[in-house]
């Protein structure tokens, strides 16, 4: 059996509030035998397409990376039913007292499940429970979002509407990391949407989901690919 001692860069994403200190940040492993890919912890209530998505992005190469656990609080989400249809772990694991965020115990819990799966991201597919602190600082600066709409514009519940009540010309979707506030980390990317004079919610939350479809993967694989870091609030990417 061939044993390699291979030098790896562990790619971290925590943000930094200079390019210096990201620099600092990055450490240097090694594995013995072991070709260390990128592991993915994803978090959702909902129907999951978004997972979805990202889980046909790796299937086609796109993403370096693999899923090492799903986790729901929602018994019968759909993120879970495509998690167990592509044989990937999954579990749903009950949040607890609170109706818009994890009670302590549940928090530890999630800690939990993520660290056994050793996943190096934490991505958040519709996941609508605000997460807090010792969350936060288990996984700081590798916890990402997607949101449906132009952020720093209409943060919280049913962006697109909001966007269409004020009359926006344009929204859109933003992924972005995930940090003390409500849909306010750092900004990784951003993809709009054009608001038609006869849209209704409806309507225009189908077309800012199609688009996210789109950003969410190509975000994730730059992250994989370590093509990302953080320059205080500002994102750069750069091609590896
Ligand atoms: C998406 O609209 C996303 O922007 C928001 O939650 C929704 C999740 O949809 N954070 P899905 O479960 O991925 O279909």
């Amino acid at each position: 059996m061939w044993f390699k001692v291979r030098l790896l860069a562990v790619r971290r994403f925590q943000t930094a509030r200079s390019y210096n200190e990201f620099e600092h940040r990055r450490s240097l492993c090694y594995s013995i035998g072991v070709n260390k890919l990128f592991r993915l912890g994803v978090l959702g209530s909902g129907k999951g397409s978004n997972f979805a998505a990202i889980a046909d992005a790796i299937d086609a190469g796109k993403i370096p990376a693999q899923v090492g656990v799903v986790l729901s609080d929602v018994e019968g989400a759909g993120i879970l039913a495509h998690a167990r249809g592509r044989e990937m772990a999954s579990q749903f694991i009950p949040p607890g007292k609170f109706r818009t965020k994890l009670d302590e115990d549940a928090e530890r819990g999630y800690v939990a499940a993520l660290q056994a799966a050793r996943v190096d991201l934490i991505v958040l597919a519709g996941f609508m429970r605000v997460l807090k602190g010792d969350f936060l600082r288990a996984f700081e600066g590798r916890i990402v979002n997607i949101h449906p709409s132009l952020l720093p514009s209409f943060p919280g519940l049913e962006s697109w509407k909001q966007a269409l009540d004020h009359g926006v010309k344009v929204t859109g979707c933003t992924v972005h990391f995930v940090d003390a506030g409500v849909d306010a980390g750092p900004i990784i990317g951003q993809q709009t949407v054009p608001v038609l004079d006869n849209d209704t919610p409806e309507s225009l939350h189908q077309r800012i989901h199609a688009v996210e479809h789109d950003l969410y993967p190509k975000c994730v694989a730059a992250l994989a690919r370590g093509e990302i870091s953080v320059l205080g609030r500002r994102v750069l990417w750069r091609k590896s």
